[in-house]
């Protein structure tokens, strides 16, 4: 059967106290939104709506870049959750299966979980998540009956006895399409909020002998965001979890609790990764490799017993081919080194290629920019390039070539030449010792006047 996952992210998270709606806050390199969305990719969903309202034109622009298969559809007015999903009937208009709503606040409902919803559905018409956290505070309360959902009471209009129920609702609800909207068409907004509430449509449905039931999931995964101490436990849970799965991966973490994964990172297994390192968005590390400590990556890819660090910086374009080494003090942009190429300390190596087991010498710098335009580099197999050369690009380096240290080249080194461009080395017999003698006298002068006027001043 297929699926449509409608994403309710209109609400203004005034808690936050954020230019940026809250939805668009990040966790581990990625919006919110974007974190309730991969969750329900578990179920293959073939209809994606977002439900928008506060700074939609900004929410609208992160799901172009993030989820481009999905739709996006203008709640106006804030007038509810019940009210939220119905902006996405139209763009579901003919769309015929399940619908599962999730809260783009909500950034850690486990892939299982959905997929159990979708399992309970067989036997029930709506299907309600349930959690039962350590404080129930506010959160809607499900009244059950054996494995029946009688109805879900907010908070605001719950009795004391209803309060007393530990089984909150979470906001995740799955029903057929049809039978969704139909059941919302009936909410009405009669209550202490004065809102549309989506829970409302499981009374309705039990009024017409509809079946109801919950399925329940630890309360770590309804977390929600609302503020930025939430932002940063939500941090802390995907850190924690991450950690977690890459140890149990195979994957060595020496201080677990020191190493910052991004949403989509992948490392293979028998990767060492020493303590302070950090991941951004979009690295793949394969089976084997070393991350020593303090480094930082991002947007790369590092092959088979690469090693990077301690202290290297692997930028978005960064291509390691097996057993590349990139030491400390190394930056590496949009550049694609070979099988063996080590560019052990010191260097900038931007928009080029390095041949395999070719050399970088230390403190060589790709001069890739000339304040207008990028330019490449172009290094060959088996080259050794001198400490401190300035790559001035576009130059080509040809396999086996050399250039010496402290050159600074600008024209194309053919294979196997020698490449020097820098000033000669001229040497000054006795120059030195004359030299020292001169700044000595220099030196005897200026501490004697100093001497004379400290005399004058006690006087
Ligand atoms: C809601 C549930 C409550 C549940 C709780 C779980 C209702 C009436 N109550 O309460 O039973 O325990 O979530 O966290 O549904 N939104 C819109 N448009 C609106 C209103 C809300 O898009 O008009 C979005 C918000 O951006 C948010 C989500 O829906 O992502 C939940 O809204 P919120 O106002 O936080 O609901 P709660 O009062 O917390
Ligand atoms: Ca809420």
């Amino acid at each position: 059967m297929s699926t449509a996952l409608v994403i309710l992210a209109a609400g203004m998270g005034s808690r936050m106290k954020s230019d940026l709606p809250k939805v668009l806050h990040k966790v581990a390199g990625a919006p919110l939104l974007v974190h309730a969305i991969t969750s329900g990719a578990a179920v293959n969903p073939s209809r994606l709506v977002v439900v928008a309202g506060h700074g939609a034109d900004k929410v609208r622009g992160a799901v172009e870049t993030w989820a481009p298969e999905a739709e996006v559809v203008i709640q106006g007015e804030q007038l509810g959750t019940g009210h939220a999903v119905l902006q996405a009937r139209n763009a579901l208009q003919g769309f015929e299966g399940d619908v599962i709503v999730l809260y783009g606040d909500t950034p850690f409902i486990q892939p299982d979980t959905i997929a159990r919803m979708v399992e309970a559905r067989e036997k029930h018409d709506v299907v309600v998540l349930g959690f039962e956290p350590a404080d129930p505070a506010r959160y809607g309360r499900l009244v059950m009956e054996g494995d029946q959902l009688h109805r879900i009471v907010e908070y605001k209009d719950a009795s004391a006895a209803e309060r007393a129920i530990t089984l909150c609702n979470s906001g995740l609800v799955a029903a057929d399409a049809a039978v969704l909207f139909d059941l919302l068409d009936q909410v009405g907004n009669d209550n202490a909020a004065g809102e549309y509430y989506l829970p409302d449509i499981v009374a309705i449905a039990k009024e017409r002998n509809l079946s109801a039931t919950a399925v329940t999931c630890d309360a770590s995964e309804t977390l929600g965001v609302n503020s930025r101490t939430e932002l940063a436990q939500a941090e802390a849970l995907f850190q924690a979890r991450a950690r977690a799965e890459a140890l149990e991966n195979g994957v060595t973490l020496q201080a677990p609790e020191t190493v910052f994964f991004a949403h989509d990172t992948f490392v293979g297994r028998d990767t060492v990764i020493e303590p302070n390192v950090i991941f951004g968005p979009g690295v793949t590390v394969e089976s084997g490799a070393e991350i020593r400590a303090f480094s930082h990556l991002e947007g790369c890819h590092v092959s088979q017993g690469a090693q990077v660090g301690p202290y290297a910086r692997l930028r978005p374009g960064a291509e390691l081919a097996e057993k590349v080494r990139i030491g400390n003090f190394v930056e590496v942009k949009n550049a694609l080194l070979d099988e063996g190429a080590k560019v052990n300390h010191l260097s900038y190596i931007g928009d080029a290629t390095v041949g395999a087991a070719t050399n970088i010498g230390a403190g060589t710098i790709t001069c890739n920019y000339d304040g207008v335009l990028k330019h490449r580099t172009e290094i060959g197999d088996h080259a050794f390039i001198g400490s401190n050369t300035m790559l001035v690009a576009p130059v080509k380096i040809g396999n086996r070539a050399m250039t010496g240290s402290g050159s600074v080249i600008t024209k194309d080194v053919a294979a196997d030449a020698l490449a020097v461009a820098r000033a000669r080395q001229e040497n000054k017999a006795g120059f030195a010792s004359k030299l020292y003698d001169i700044l000595m006298a220099k030196k005897a002068k200026r501490d004697a006047a100093k001497a004379a006027d400290k005399t004058e001043g006690n006087q």
